[in-house]
């Protein structure tokens, strides 16, 4: 990109100038030049007969200099009198300055003002709820430009992964009469009189779909009406799921490792700087990060667990304490397997050598913990009819699900990793809150 025509008619080309991104400015693409930039006001100061203002674009902030000297009086006052948010474009020469924030400035020979802001309201209250109430404003900030476009990174490297790998894209219904994950969970809708549910995984109607179109993944919102206030609990979270054909626990293993192994290579690949910003410590850490992932079973983990002085027992399944405790006796993701059938869902296959053990894991992460859910499935009807009615649920709602171990049913397995589960893994977020743009949360629903 460089700036069209010269300075001939210096005056006001503004309006059909070529404008630069200011990442490109901030990399010394344009030093000495004259450039023009478009973009909002970040932050603004002025010493009378100097306006700085920090303008920032989607790429990147950049100083201005305006100097009165260069204006006539009426544009000077009302540049002047711009707030934070304002939009702008400027013209300008490029000079080097180590004084300006990322040592570069503009020098601005020309400045038109597209939009007085009005007084931006977070630039004193930074309160939690304040800015979760100013949500579509807040969006503005480095912070969750930096968490958004690293996730951004992460949907395509998924979707990239498993294309890669031979899978199809597939969709299933959001609307659906079926627990999945247990009724507790479970977000009513009233369909014409009919109470039915938004769904809480794609995966029932995939399991249904590969014995024709083979091996798929989706990424799609799932829905839990969580209970539990947790930092790493969403009410609607974006759910990326995998199910494939003739997978055993192992293969299944291998491949949720080398999903989490592409998706950290390619934040690496696209998003340093990002990184830089919002959690540097863990660019070291990505780097390093290489399988195999240490791999333990349940009866391991409480072990473990109770080593370490936590009060566990048995047949518990894990929260956020235990999750934590345990992955922080690791320094890679670890692979939790054998979970007691109790605890898991209705459609995991149980293993052969212990039937009270089902074969699926959950792949843990530090600071985070649950990242990925998956099992081999269960074929056989009547075990999935006995768990059914042990979980409390009327088999006969899923007997178009039962049809598919009626009718050459073969092995088979898959996953589901929560996206924003891995965005706060990345960026170390302490809430998960911040890995999606508008949150939806057990108290909060709105903007
Ligand atoms: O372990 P879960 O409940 O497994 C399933 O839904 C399976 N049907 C997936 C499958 O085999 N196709 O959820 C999978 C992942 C969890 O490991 C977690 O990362 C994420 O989804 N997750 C949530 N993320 C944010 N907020 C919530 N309320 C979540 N519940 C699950
Ligand atoms: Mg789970």
């Amino acid at each position: 990109m460089g700036q069209k025509g010269t300075q001939e008619e210096k005056s006001s080309d503004l309006d059909d100038a070529t404008f630069v991104d200011i990442v490109d400015i901030l990399e010394g693409q344009h030093t000495g030049n004259e450039v023009s930039i478009r973009g909002w006001i970040h932050r603004e100061r002025d010493i009378g007969n100097m306006v700085f203002f920090n303008v920032r674009d989607p790429s990147g902030i950049v100083q201005v200099t305006i100097a009165k000297d260069n204006f006539d009086e009426n544009k000077f006052e009302d540049i002047k009198k711009l707030l934070v948010e304002s939009s702008l474009k400027v013209q300008g020469e490029v000079a080097e300055d180590h004084r300006a924030p990322g040592g570069y400035e503009i020098r601005a020979s020309d400045i038109e003002i597209v939009h007085a802001s009005d007084d931006f309201p977070i630039h004193k209250d930074q309160s939690v709820e304040h800015l979760l109430d100013n949500r579509h404003l807040w969006l503005r900030s480095t912070r969750m430009r930096d968490i958004l476009s690293i996730r951004s990174t992460v949907f395509g490297a998924i979707h990239e992964f498993f294309r890669d790998n031979g899978y199809k894209e597939f969709q299933s219904p959001i609307i659906t009469p079926l627990a999945c994950e247990g009724g507790a969970t479970l977000f009513p809708i009233d369909y014409f009189d009919e109470e039915v549910y938004l769904t809480q995984s794609w995966q029932l109607y995939a399991e249904a779909a590969i014995f024709g179109l083979g091996n798929l993944y989706t990424i799609a919102p799932s829905f839990r009406a969580e209970k539990s206030r947790t930092p790493r609990h969403l009410t609607e979270f974006w759910h990326a799921e995998v199910e494939g054909l003739w997978l055993d626990n192992e293969d299944l293993i291998e491949l949720g490792e080398e999903l989490v192994l592409h998706i950290a290579k390619k934040v690496l690949e696209e998003n340093r700087n990002e990184m830089e910003n919002i959690h540097e410590e863990g660019i070291k850490y990505l780097e390093n990060l290489e399988g195999p992932f240490p791999r333990i079973t349940y009866d391991e983990a409480i072990e473990k667990l109770k080593d370490a002085g936590m009060d566990v027992n048995y047949g518990d399944d894990f929260g956020v304490p235990e999750e934590k405790k345990l992955t922080s006796m690791f320094d890679k993701p670890v692979f939790v397997t054998h979970y007691p059938k109790e605890i898991k869902a209705f459609y995991m296959k149980r293993d052969e050598k212990d039937p009270s053990k089902v074969l699926g894991y959950d792949l843990m992460v530090p600071h985070v913990g649950e990242l990925i859910g998956g099992s081999v499935r269960e074929t056989d009807v009547d075990s999935l009819i006995d768990r059914l009615e042990e979980e409390g649920e009327d088999p006969s709602n899923y007997d178009w699900f039962l049809d598919t171990r009626r009718y050459g049913s073969v092995p088979h397995a898959g996953y589901g990793l929560g996206i924003e589960r891995v965005i706060m893994w990345l960026c170390n977020l302490d809430h998960i809150r911040d890995a999606i743009a508008f949150p939806r949360t057990p108290n909060r629903c709105r903007p």
